[in-house]
């Protein structure tokens, strides 16, 4: 059940709160030499201690904001709720960016409604998704439409425009960590890449599922997306006008997301329905 809208509100900016402060730290306190050793088992550690960091600071504040609330993210630790409500957040999304120094990794924590641990029995109502180096901090709650605040502070309202069709279109998606899950995500690709403009691999779910509510990407999809991972971008999108679905009638899981305009979505979800038949 959705929270009354004051409440909702309160989710919004408690959300985008934790979340630039979150930020701020995996900034702040990333070693100016990850990159320097990342082939070295240490730069690995190092991503997985700031992850951990940054997690513990979200449940930290989250507590004290939202002692009733449940919690879950990608690290160690979870809480059930005592209300509605339940967390769900990646204190860095983008991990191999972080490593590497690139500039798009992001904080995401949402506000969700059912349980976020079983796929497809839950939904989100309010959130926030920070890329703490450029500033831009996309955020939403249930019927109060998508914003994209910038690193000077201004606030610009998000709606999908009129999307090209989907051989114009330039899509994201991107890949598992699991080499026999990567085999079947090649071999989708393979169907998708030609019937597109081109494909982009960001690499981070939670910007790239925002990058198709801002207008920098059209459209999106992608196999294996946890929870955390789409979470609060799921509602930019859609509060921005936005298409976010899993396969045929299916919500949005782990099995498949597919993320666009109204008029591209549709397109893009049949080719990917597609691939996927006939490739299992
Ligand atoms: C990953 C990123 C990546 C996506 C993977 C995710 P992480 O999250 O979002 O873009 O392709 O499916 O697991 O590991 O960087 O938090
Ligand atoms: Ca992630």
């Amino acid at each position: 059940m959705l929270p009354p809208g004051e409440e909702l509100e309160e989710l919004e900016r408690v959300a985008v709160a934790v979340a630039g402060e979150a930020g701020r730290l995996i900034v702040d306190e990333r070693p100016r030499d990850l990159g320097v050793s990342k082939t070295k088992s240490t730069a690995t550690d190092i991503v997985t201690v700031m992850d951990q960091r940054a997690q513990d600071l979200l449940r930290a504040r989250l507590g004290e904001l939202r002692p009733q609330d449940g919690f879950l993210g990608e690290e160690e630790g979870g809480a059930a709720a005592r209300s509605d409500v339940t967390w769900v957040v990646d204190p860095i999304d983008g991990t191999v960016n972080y490593l590497y120094a690139l500039p798009a990794y992001a904080v995401s924590v949402a506000a969700v409604v059912g349980n976020p641990a079983t796929p497809g029995a839950w939904q989100p109502v309010a959130g926030a998704v920070v890329n703490p180096v450029t500033g831009q901090l996309f955020h939403a709650r249930a019927g109060g439409g998508a914003w994209l605040r910038t690193g000077e502070g201004e606030e610009e309202r998000l709606a999908v425009g009129a999307p090209p069709v989907l051989a114009q279109a330039l899509a994201g998606t991107g890949f598992g960590y699991d080499p026999e899950r990567r085999r079947e995500q090649a071999r989708v690709l393979v169907e998708v890449l030609p019937r597109v403009r081109d494909i982009r691999r960001l690499g981070s779910a939670a910007l790239d599922i925002c990058a198709v509510a801002h207008g920098t990407l059209d459209c999106y999809y992608e196999q294996g997306l946890n929870a955390w991972d789409m979470a609060a971008a799921w509602l930019v999108l859609t509060e921005a006008g936005g298409v976010f679905t899993g396969l045929g009638d299916a919500p949005p899981t782990p099995d498949m997301v597919v993320a666009g305009a109204p008029a591209l979505h549709g397109e893009l979800e049949r080719v990917v329905r597609e691939a996927r038949a006939a490739r299992s």
